[in-house]
């Protein structure tokens, strides 16, 4: 039996898209994910995960669940053989053993102590909005610093009453068991004494995904040096402060409706900022930002802002928080707020329309961020410069993304005019020493390059252009459609399955929607669309007899040859064997060239309707367009990777 405690962290730390994504290539399509499903047999995805549901659903063969459905269905494997694989991946501990009484009865005790904070919130609000102690004490406070009370109302917030056992004498009268009360912190025993831990304070409740009360923050009202200003419910069954993030809650909708969330640092600052409007916000509360906290806002989005204080704690707390997210794969910007002001209280002094504009105009990457704050000094100073480098170059460095990897050290390599090969070099150095000291051998599964890669040149260069490469595509289809390219093991029955040329083809074409440009091709390429739908082949002569000449014309140019070497590899000689002995390789190469010439054309298109919107004056269309820009490069900066120097792009 696996405790569920353990239970509880592994669900917490299985990120779906992660999970299925080992077994299933994923695309992003809108807020979901979207790709073919593994348990029916189809051709085109419909297979669905959603990773703010955290579920996957096929709409093909109506199999849904959570990520250990996924795995125990995918896996065949038993519930608890489930968990141990997600334990696994994601490195957590399994504490495993039988329930004894004991342990029954501290599930029971989680249900319990939930009670009790749900009662002691619902206490505090009521405290606060309705008891004359309440109101002229706590809600004229909050009336003083401007809170409305709608917002107040919203977040659950309340006051706790200042006489020293008021609480815990009305919760015993209650029915509320003494142990629970302790338990849950709001009362302290001290000897046979029962006080209470708040009283006199303003009351944040701190909420769980699903709403329940899991603990308290509690504000003394008087700036008094010797009270602490923030008391928190100590950890307990229910309460772990480094695994939630206070205003979750609130949150969640808005995180995923704008697909980014804000990071501040105090119970107030996420007040505030709903009441200038932006409810995508949420805190760390009084720790520095841990794993466990950045993999909960994971599940909503991978976009973080960090919007701390300007001065030099701030600037501290935020180059802390950048690393965590960077490491869980995540984005980071970073907003530092002028000296002196934190999100609430800025957020109170300009309108909400200054506000949101400073947080655009301010929010930096990190590079940039961690380059400004330093290249004033280090710019002169050469020593100083390279310890900004390999700063930054180990924040890129634990970064588990390739593609992520890549696109900062460009932006490293611009800011600080330094080589990207250098860079690559630094950081997988950093990479493997990194690796070594983990004990793990991969860091995710992807290949670390040694080498220097030729990004530049091969963008650069302009080399195939579109037309050639669909009649390339057009040539191999036409010569060798019948050919096997791979085998592999169908999930469903356990068979071997042989993949032909066609095969590849049309399934990498149709499934990322690329359309020929010249009619001839697009009409020869639907007659082998239909071909492999159907699962039968064209014979030669339906094209070498093909009543439109066009048609005919090229099939026998095509076939007529009987060894040809790739026009791909042709500039760069390569290869000397024969083109067929090659397929394995000459034919994804081309896929991806192909692919490759279709972005680098709509990258073109994309770039002519900025310049006619920018001419136009037309900003926002502008920057929505730029918008697109940027995955497209990362695309082609993948594609370009991935070709190597075999091929110039
Ligand atoms: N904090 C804490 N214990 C303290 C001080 C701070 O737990 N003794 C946490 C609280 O979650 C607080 C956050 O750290 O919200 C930020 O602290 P601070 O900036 O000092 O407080 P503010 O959020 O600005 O609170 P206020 O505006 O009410 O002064
Ligand atoms: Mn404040």
């Amino acid at each position: 039996m696996i405790d569920r405690p353990t239970i509880e962290r592994i669900l917490d730390a299985a990120q779906i898209v992660d999970v299925i994504q080992e077994f299933v290539p994923l695309k992003k399509r809108g807020a979901n994910y979207l790709g073919l499903c593994p348990f029916h047999n189809e051709k085109t995805p419909s297979f669905t995960v959603s990773p703010s549901k955290e579920i996957f659903k096929c709409f093909g063969c109506g199999k849904v669940g959570n990520s250990v459905n996924f795995i125990m269905e995918h896996e065949h494997l038993t519930y608890p053989e489930a968990l141990k694989y997600l334990a696994k991946k994601y490195h957590i501990e399994v504490v495993e053993k039988e329930l004894t009484q004991e342990e029954l009865e501290k599930q029971n005790e989680r249900e319990s102590l939930l009670v009790v904070t749900a009662y002691a919130a619902r206490q505090f609000s009521e405290n606060l909005f309705q008891s004359d102690e309440g109101m002229t004490v706590g809600l004229s406070y909050f009336k003083e610093r401007g809170f409305m009370q709608a917002t107040l109302k919203k977040f659950e917030v309340g006051y706790s009453l200042g006489k020293r056992d008021g609480f815990t004498r009305r919760a015993l009268d209650d029915g509320y068991k003494q142990d629970f009360l302790v338990k849950t912190g709001l009362s302290i025993q001290h000897e046979d004494h029962l006080f209470d831990r708040f009283s006199g304070r303003v009351m944040f409740p701190i909420h769980s995904l699903s709403g329940q009360v899991l603990g308290f923050g509690g504000r003394v009202l008087k700036t008094d040096a010797r009270t602490a200003k923030y008391l928190n419910s100590p950890e307990s069954e229910i309460y772990h402060k480094s695994r939630i993030v206070y205003g979750i809650y609130q949150a969640r909708k808005a995180i995923t409706q704008f697909d980014k969330c804000f990071m501040v640092e105090g119970y107030t600052d996420v007040i505030s900022l709903h009441e200038a409007g932006i409810e995508n916000v949420v805190a760390s509360s009084g720790t520095s930002l841990t794993q466990e906290q950045v993999r909960l806002i994971k599940r909503f989005t991978p976009n973080i802002t960090i919007l701390y204080d300007g001065d030099a704690a701030g600037i501290k707390a935020s180059i802390r928080g950048i690393d965590i997210v960077l490491e869980e794969g995540l984005n980071v910007k970073i907003v530092l707020l002028p000296d002196g002001e934190d999100p609430d209280s800025y957020s109170k002094k300009v309108s909400n329309e200054e506000f949101s504009k400073y947080i655009k105009e301010k929010e930096t990457d990190f590079i940039r961020f961690k380059t400004e704050l330093l290249l004033d000094e280090a710019a002169s100073d050469p020593v100083k410069k390279a310890n900004l480098i390999r700063d930054i170059v180990r924040s890129i460095a634990v970064i588990p993304e390739m593609i992520s990897r890549t696109v900062y050290i460009k932006e490293c390599s611009t800011q600080l005019g330094i080589q990207e090969a250098i860079l690559y070099h630094e950081v997988n150095k950093m990479r493997q020493k990194r690796s070594l000291q983990d004990g793990i051998k991969h860091i995710g599964q992807e290949f670390i390059p040694i080498q220097p890669p030729i990004i530049e040149k091969s963008i650069l260069n302009g080399g195939v252009t579109t037309p050639i490469v669909e009649k390339e595509i057009i040539r191999l289809l036409m010569r060798y459609a019948s050919k096997e390219l791979q085998r592999r093991i169908h999930p469903d029955d356990g068979k071997e399955e042989v993949i032909t040329v066609s095969d590849y083809i049309v399934k990498e074409i149709i499934s990322d929607d690329l359309k020929f440009n010249d009619p001839i091709y697009k009409n020869i390429f639907g007659e082998y669309c239909f071909a492999v739908d159907q699962g039968t082949f064209i014979e030669d002569r339906n094209f070498t007899n093909n009543p439109d000449p066009k048609v005919s014309e090229l099939a026998a140019e095509f076939l007529f040859d009987k060894y040809v070497i790739s026009k791909i590899y042709e500039a760069k000689q390569t290869y000397i064997e024969t083109e067929d002995m090659k397929l394995k390789e000459i034919i994804p190469d081309t896929i991806l060239v192909f692919k490759g010439r279709k972005i680098k054309d709509y990258i073109e298109d994309i770039g002519k309707q900025i310049q006619s919107a920018q001419d136009a004056g037309d900003i926002d269309k502008a920057m929505d367009l730029q918008k697109k820009h940027m995955p497209l490069s990362d695309a082609l900066v993948m594609i370009s990777r991935k070709l190597g120097d075999r091929v110039t792009l």
